[in-house]
């Protein structure tokens, strides 16, 4: 399904090519005279990840509501949609559960994931670590251990995080998050703002104070004892963002804390940006890279280059992190874009025969019981002692057939493990920690900015006709909010060009919105 999916795209993109690039329209002296077909407006997206795919499809909502006559070209430099979101599959054998190498959950807060998935009926299952326990290594000792029970769901507030912390501490957190996501939420309402000022929209929801600040101030500034924080909350940070508490900011890890109720595609998150694409019947060329976006002399239009030719748009969305696409534009424009770091993260997949991590790696007893989660603190390494050598080590199941893919259940079958890392893992390293793998991946991933507190962020409209989308990741980066990300662009870019939104002509935020009541489940985008 999949693999058709991406070939029968393939061969559209082909044929799509000989259409607006290389080919003249008009050649022989016959069709001299001929009138040029009126064409319809076109936009460029450039990325097919969650905020390329989403933005395409939110173009198509308001296209099938309004009738907006607009064509859609989406540019991809890879071979696949998804980009921070793809899989692989143990031995490369597209017969075996595929294991997220990007981007593996989200959670009941993100309604636009949920409601995708549920429009394209996309199996979701929950994120546990089934019976296994959790340990926080700090580099030479685990300074706490849960046994059984998801992280993920409330073992911060379990008996032996109370011991450790106190009970302030957990609670008081908890409170700073469900503020937190009780604002988010107001994002999927009709009274949700529009913003083409990060800072502005940020003031708005009261946020300022959490992404100016690091997110060990600020909990401490709220009364959580300082050890919570530097364990308890670096271990969700460093799991998430590979950030530690003393340098990302709070919003960075008010979201690393919000993992309730997390879940993610059972056949890979990628398939949701695959649907959305699909569903939005924008025209997708992958394996095309853009090179160069100019102005168009004399026009308010826009020329994007790529590998394939070139092209003239009304408009353009860049859904990628500027600095990384090599895209060449207009320097007042590209001037705008302050630089933005990201962080070097190695994953590291495998399948082992041993159940957990070798005890001896951890300096205990050969007979020890290993966490199969291993979250860590970088609090040992601030106190002089040993940095951890990884940001999180976790056993994801045992490898197991595709449901519905032909074949016998794996007999026997081995463990599937994930590590995230500062440095790569050597192949000697494994072997110290696991006695032997059978099957190893790799990938080094720009996987998200680095959450530097700051109040400022770049523009999301840089120019008539242009925005971008990935402005918004030094504030949040998460799938979902790249959906969201998009879902302003495209509004804003709708208004301007178009004179109606997604959700109409109304500006969201207007009395008239207000008045009317709407259900629990109302999705802004979606339902409107
Ligand atoms: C290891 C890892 C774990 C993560 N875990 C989570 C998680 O659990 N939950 C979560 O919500 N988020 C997670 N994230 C973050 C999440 O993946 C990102 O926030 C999100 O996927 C970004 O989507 P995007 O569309 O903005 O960017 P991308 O997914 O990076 O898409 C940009 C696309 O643009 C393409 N492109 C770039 N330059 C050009 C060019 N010149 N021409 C054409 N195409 C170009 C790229 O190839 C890419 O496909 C994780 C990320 C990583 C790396
Ligand atoms: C995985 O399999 C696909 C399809 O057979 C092949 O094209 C690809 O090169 C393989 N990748 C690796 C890393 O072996
Ligand atoms: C949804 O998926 C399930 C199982 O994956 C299938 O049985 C069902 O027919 C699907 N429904 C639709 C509407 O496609
Ligand atoms: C952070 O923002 C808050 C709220 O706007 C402000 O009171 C505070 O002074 C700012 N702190 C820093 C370090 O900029
Ligand atoms: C898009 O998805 C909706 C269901 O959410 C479906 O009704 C519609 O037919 C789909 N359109 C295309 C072009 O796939
Ligand atoms: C707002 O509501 C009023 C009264 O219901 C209506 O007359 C008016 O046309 C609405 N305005 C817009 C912009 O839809």
């Amino acid at each position: 399904m999949h693999r058709l999916f991406i070939y029968s795209l393939f061969i559209c993109s082909s044929l799509a090519f000989q259409f607006p690039f290389s080919i003249p329209l008009f050649k022989s002296k016959d069709t001299a005279h001929t009138e040029q077909p009126q064409v319809s407006p076109r936009i460029a997206i450039i990325g097919a990840g969650a905020g390329g795919t989403s933005a395409a499809f939110w173009i198509s909502k308001a296209k099938e509501k309004f009738g907006i006559d607009v064509e859609i070209d989406v540019y991809e430099r890879s071979d696949y949609i998804g980009g921070r979101s793809t899989v692989v599959y143990p031995y490369n054998d597209t017969t075996f559960a595929p294991l997220e190498l990007g981007a593996s959950i989200f959670v009941d807060a993100n309604k636009n994931l949920m409601r995708a998935s549920k429009e394209f009926n996309l199996t979701l299952t929950a994120f546990e670590d089934d019976d296994s326990n959790t340990g926080i290594w700090d580099g030479q000792n685990f300074v706490l251990v849960i046994e059984s029970g998801s992280y993920l769901k409330s073992w911060w507030a379990t008996l032996k995080v109370l011991w450790r912390y106190g009970y302030t501490a957990p609670s008081r957190t908890k409170a700073i998050v469900q503020s937190m996501i009780d604002r988010f939420l107001s994002l999927y309402t009709p009274e949700s703002p529009r913003w083409d000022d990060i800072s502005v929209f940020s003031e708005r929801f009261q946020w300022v104070s959490m992404t100016n600040q690091t997110a060990s101030v600020f909990l401490e500034s709220n009364g959580v004892a300082p050890l919570f924080a530097r364990e308890l909350v670096e271990a969700a940070t460093r799991v998430n963002y590979g950030q530690n508490v003393d340098k990302i900011h709070a919003l960075g890890g008010a979201i690393s804390m919000a993992a309730s109720g997390a879940s993610g595609v059972a056949a890979g998150n990628f398939l949701i940006f695959e649907r959305l694409l699909e569903n939005s019947t924008a025209k997708v060329f992958l394996n095309t890279n853009v090179k160069e976006i100019k102005r168009k002399s004399g026009s308010s239009l826009w020329t994007v280059y790529t590998s394939a030719g070139s092209q003239t748009y009304q408009a353009v969305i860049l859904a990628a992190p500027f600095h990384q696409t090599n895209i060449i534009l207009p320097s007042d424009l590209a001037e705008l874009i302050p630089p933005q770091p990201y962080v070097d993260l190695h994953v590291t997949l495998l399948t082992t025969r041993s159940d957990h991590p070798r005890p001896e790696y951890f300096g205990l007893a050969p007979n020890a019981q290993v966490p199969a989660t291993i979250l860590s603190t970088y609090e040992g390494a601030r106190a002089g002692g040993v940095e951890p050598e990884f940001n999180s080590i976790s056993y994801h199941g045992k490898v197991r057939k595709l449901d519905g893919a032909a074949g016998d259940a794996v007999t026997d079958p081995e463990s599937t493990v994930k590590i995230f890392s500062e440095e790569r893992i050597t192949d000697e390293w494994l072997e110290t920690v696991f006695g032997s793998v059978s099957w190893v991946y790799r990938k080094l991933w720009q996987a998200y900015p680095v959450l530097l507190p700051t109040s400022e962020f770049p523009p999301v409209k840089l120019d008539q006709g242009f925005y971008y989308v990935n402005a918004f990741e030094p504030f949040i980066s998460t799938m979902e909010t790249e959906t969201i990300a998009s879902r302003n662009v495209v509004d804003l870019l709708l208004h301007e060009e178009f004179g109606t939104g997604i959700c109409g002509a109304l500006l969201s935020g207007t009395e008239n919105a207000t008045q009317t009541a709407t259900p629990a489940d109302f999705v802004l985008g979606w339902d409107c």
